[in-house]
């Protein structure tokens, strides 16, 4: 119930620094369920997706010590149970890769379906292709998906549509497996990358990976890490996007500036001055924004996790844009915020034309998911007046201290607590 209230118009100047990657994060803290010793993983974003992953591996019997907000020493010798109810799962889509590493780790994995943002209809059939592939049998029983093998044993599996998830779960079901596992047609996001590089460091013998062909040779043994994850491309290309629309000049710092080529492309196109580091990005913006299209692909395609925040972007741009969403089928919800707002935007389908206005109106809006949340945060931000911002849990989802990274480059943005009209309040 609590919400963000953002009086805009200011301009942004100063440093972010940027943290973990949460879709790295939520693939490599299951990993860890394939290795008896003691892990210890860093730069893991504080993040609420995060913290039920951790709720997860907890409640199956892994040890975790917290070395500091974004540091865990976990250790998962002890882990008896190969089930997780849909009360563990529904939560988010990354508590699917439990499958993954259970089965890995066990033969076996019970776990009810994920739940997640809502972009449409996401299967995971081709998570289940590569399973069976491996040797296992999957059934759906009682709601649970129900993954079981003798044995997994490596082989080639084609992915019939480019998928993270599908391409992170065969990852963590095969490293372990007998001989050789052949992904085609596989993920290249940074995050899949990032989870084959942690999971070499613990022992594995994963190759290609940021191709679209990554080759597992399984490994009887994997040993104990000390990890760092990758910055967050999208927490990057957010606050990327949001000094673009509210005007000012801010060094992104801790990020990766190959990973955010397409981002930065697609800014320079629509007027924004970007200068690359080596570890930071300087975004420079007088808020005169021009029309450019955008399609949304794999990568190292333009995200669609970045769609919701340009498409905010260009709705305050000279000139009509067209934005596709190429990944999701339902990733526009959003929009009719934005058009609480004053925003001149028409969607068809999987297309938006957006005609830029001269500026938007302050006014009491609602995240529908993650990403939208974030795009709304931009909005205000680059509006006068106060706005407010309702579902925040959403935005918490995904972004470390949003509110404080923001105050230090001149936002005036606030966090309220409103209470639960359904819930009584005991003052204690
Ligand atoms: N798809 C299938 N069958 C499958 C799996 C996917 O048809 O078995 C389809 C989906 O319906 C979609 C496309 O393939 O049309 C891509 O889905 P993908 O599996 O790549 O998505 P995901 O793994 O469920 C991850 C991110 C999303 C991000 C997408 C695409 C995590 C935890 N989530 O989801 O991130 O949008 O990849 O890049 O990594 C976010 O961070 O806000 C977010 C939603």
């Amino acid at each position: 119930m609590d919400k963000y209230i953002i009086n805009g118009g200011n301009y942004l100047n100063g440093s972010i620094k940027i943290s973990g990657a949460k879709n790295a994060a939520v693939a490599i803290l299951p990993a860890v369920l394939l290795c008896d010793e003691t892990c210890r993983i860093e730069n893991i974003p504080c993040i609420s997706d995060v913290n039920l992953i951790i709720n997860i591996l907890k409640s199956i019997g892994s040890s975790i010590k917290v070395i500091n907000k974004n540091t865990l020493e976990i250790n998962c010798k002890n882990v008896g149970s190969y089930t997780l109810s849909s009360a563990q799962t529904s939560g988010m889509r990354a508590s699917s890769y439990f499958i993954g590493a259970l089965l890995g780790r066990f033969n076996r994995a019970r776990v009810a379906p994920p739940g997640g943002c809502d972009f449409g209809v996401r299967p995971i059939d081709q998570h289940i292709k590569g399973f069976e592939a491996l040797g296992a049998r999957v059934i759906y029983d009682n709601a649970m998906v129900d993954a079981k093998a003798t044995e997994l044993v490596g082989s080639s599996i084609y992915l019939d549509k480019v998928s993270v998830g599908a391409t992170i779960n065969i990852m963590l079901a095969a490293v372990k497996a007998k001989g050789l596992t052949i992904i085609e047609n596989a993920a290249k996001e940074p995050h899949v990358v990032d989870l084959a590089t942690f999971l070499n460091s613990m022992g594995a013998d994963i190759m290609g990976a940021g191709t679209n062909v990554i080759k597992i040779r399984g490994v009887d043994y994997l040993h104990s890490s000390t990890y760092s994850i990758i910055p967050d491309q999208i927490e990057a290309g957010t606050y990327m996007a949001a000094v673009a629309a509210a005007g000012g000049n801010v060094v992104i710092e801790n990020v990766i500036p190959k990973h955010l080529e397409s981002i930065i492309s697609k800014l320079t196109e629509a007027g924004v001055t970007i200068e690359e580091y080596e570890e930071s990005v300087r975004v420079v913006s007088d808020k005169k924004l021009v029309a450019t299209n955008l399609l949304t692909m794999p990568h190292p395609g333009f995200p669609t996790d970045m769609q919701p925040q340009m498409t905010t972007l260009l709705a305050l741009a000279d000139g009509v844009s067209i934005v596709n969403e190429g990944v999701w089928d339902n990733r526009f919800r959003y929009i009719n915020q934005l058009i609480l707002m004053g925003a001149d935007i028409t969607v068809d389908g999987k297309t938006a034309i957006v005609k830029g206005v001269k500026h938007f109106n302050s006014a009491p809006v609602c995240a529908t998911d993650l990403r939208a949340g974030a795009a709304l945060v931009i909005a205000a931000l680059a509006t006068e007046g106060v706005s407010e911002i309702s579902n925040i849990h959403y935005i918490e989802r995904g972004y470390e201290d949003i509110i404080e990274k923001l105050k230090n480059v001149g936002a005036d943005i606030k966090r309220i607590y409103v209470p639960d009209p359904n819930k009584v309040d005991i003052a204690l």
